[in-house]
């Protein structure tokens, strides 16, 4: 996995969030040197801004003839000419700002399709999966994991997919009002050969284009749900999917670890309750201790406006991370699911679907470029009032009780 070398760990952390989770580390060059012999497959290496820029121009020129599949990139804090040039000399195939973070992400995503094609791999897709998870039940997990995959669709220029981890009790199919014949279950068994063509025939289209693979009908049949299944699963969707939305059992179970370990970004849900944000915290301190989605986790509190006495700057410092989004307690939330249409799609003003909008752009290191208020997937010229549903597939606007029913 890619490399970074710097000598401060604040630098190193917010340059590890730019790049794929699971890169690496190290604070001086010979520690880099050491690294590169042992990993002589890497393709990615990220020079940090508190190196000495001669030592740096050095190890570029080494690098160029020893490691020439090895795209190195020099971050500065300003951009100055001359080390411009010195270092495009040198062999080095980048030099960005380190205040510019989208750079470093696009530099690293254009190393790793070159490397890809330069071994003859051509450049295969590689969806992000973004897990939703909290140790503790009834947060708002399924909630946030429906209403994040439509905003990040939005209406469909992502390809995205949900996956119900909650194997036991998944209710996302409910949620979303729909009435899969397939779920994951029908892929038990198949850790070996499983492909995309068979992973989609078990999918249920939403008719926002997001595609659901259910959770099992009978909770008995998780544990025939192998962590090898899980994690194939979704090595595969990533070949098919611009994003793969997991949502999760309360629970650190084998299955949950295993999507954890594919996870590239994780919003962790807590609510303003000690309860919960002492499993949180516990949650967080075993994601540190197993190396899960580091620099890349994203704190969501749900019913963050619930007056308990605790607030939301007093949750950060116990958890000792910020907040990427609060979500408000609101009536409409469950109203929106009950009535099959998530609020993100039935009331994008509303300032629970406006703040999932930004969370998935946060999720995704986008910038937050869409007008407030307007639906994921809206055209720019499209009124607000507009369902960003194709009118052939609108919802016929049958409640969740009637179509049970
Ligand atoms: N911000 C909110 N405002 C109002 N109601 C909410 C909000 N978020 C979630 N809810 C409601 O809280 C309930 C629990 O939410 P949800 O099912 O998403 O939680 P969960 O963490 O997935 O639970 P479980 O662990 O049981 O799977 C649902 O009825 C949902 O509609
Ligand atoms: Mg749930």
């Amino acid at each position: 996995m890619p490399l970074v070398v710097d000598s401060d760990t604040a630098t190193i952390t917010s340059l590890l969030e730019q790049l794929p989770a699971g890169s690496q580390a190290v604070d001086v060059l010979e520690r880099m040197h050491a690294y590169l012999a042992e990993h002589p497959e890497e393709y990615l290496l990220v020079l940090g801004p508190h190196l000495d820029v001669a030592a740096c121009l050095d190890a570029c020129s080494r690098l160029a003839t020893s490691r020439p599949l090895l795209h190195v990139v020099l971050v500065r804090h300003d951009l100055d000419a001359l080390v411009l040039g010195q270092a495009m000399k040198a062999g080095a195939r980048d030099v960005v700002p380190v205040a510019e973070t989208g750079s470093l992400r696009a530099s690293a995503e254009r190393a790793r399709q070159v490397f890809a094609a330069l071994r003859g791999e051509g450049v295969a897709q590689q969806g992000r999966v973004v897990t939703v998870f909290s140790p503790k039940g009834g947060v708002g997990k399924t909630t946030l994991a429906v209403n994040l995959a439509m905003a990040l669709a939005e209406g469909g220029r992502r390809k995205v997919c949900l996956v119900d981890l909650d194997l036991a009790f998944g209710d996302v199919a409910i949620t979303m009002q729909l009435f899969p014949t397939h779920s994951i279950e029908h892929a038990v068994g198949s850790e070996a050969s499983l492909d995309l063509a068979q992973l989609e025939g078990l999918m249920t289209r939403h008719p926002s284009s997001v595609q659901v693979l259910a959770a099992p009908t009978h909770p008995d049949v998780r544990e025939r749900v192998t962590p090898a299944l899980v994690a194939k699963t979704l090595g595969v969707l990533r070949t098919g999917f611009d994003v793969i939305v997991v949502d999760t059992a309360p629970a650190f179970d084998e299955q949950v670890l295993a999507a954890l370990d594919e996870t590239d970004e994780c919003v962790v849900v807590a609510t303003l309750d000690v309860p919960t944000l002492k499993n949180v915290k516990v949650a967080l301190e075993t994601m540190d201790m197993l190396r899960i989605a580091e620099g890349h986790r994203h704190l969501v509190l749900n019913r963050a406006d619930d007056a308990v006495g605790l607030g939301p700057e007093k949750v950060e410092s116990i958890l000792g991370m910020p907040t990427a989004a609060r979500l408000p307690s609101a009536v409409e939330v469950a109203a929106a699911t009950n009535s099959g249409t998530p609020i993100v799609l039935s009331d994008p003003r509303h300032e629970v679907s406006r703040t999932v909008v930004s969370t998935a752009a946060v999720v995704l290191g986008e910038p937050l470029d869409r007008p407030q208020g307007q639906a994921p997937g809206a055209r720019p010229d499209r009124p607000v009032e507009d369902s960003p549903w194709p009118p052939e597939e609108r919802p016929r606007g049958l409640g969740l009780f009637r179509r049970r029913r």
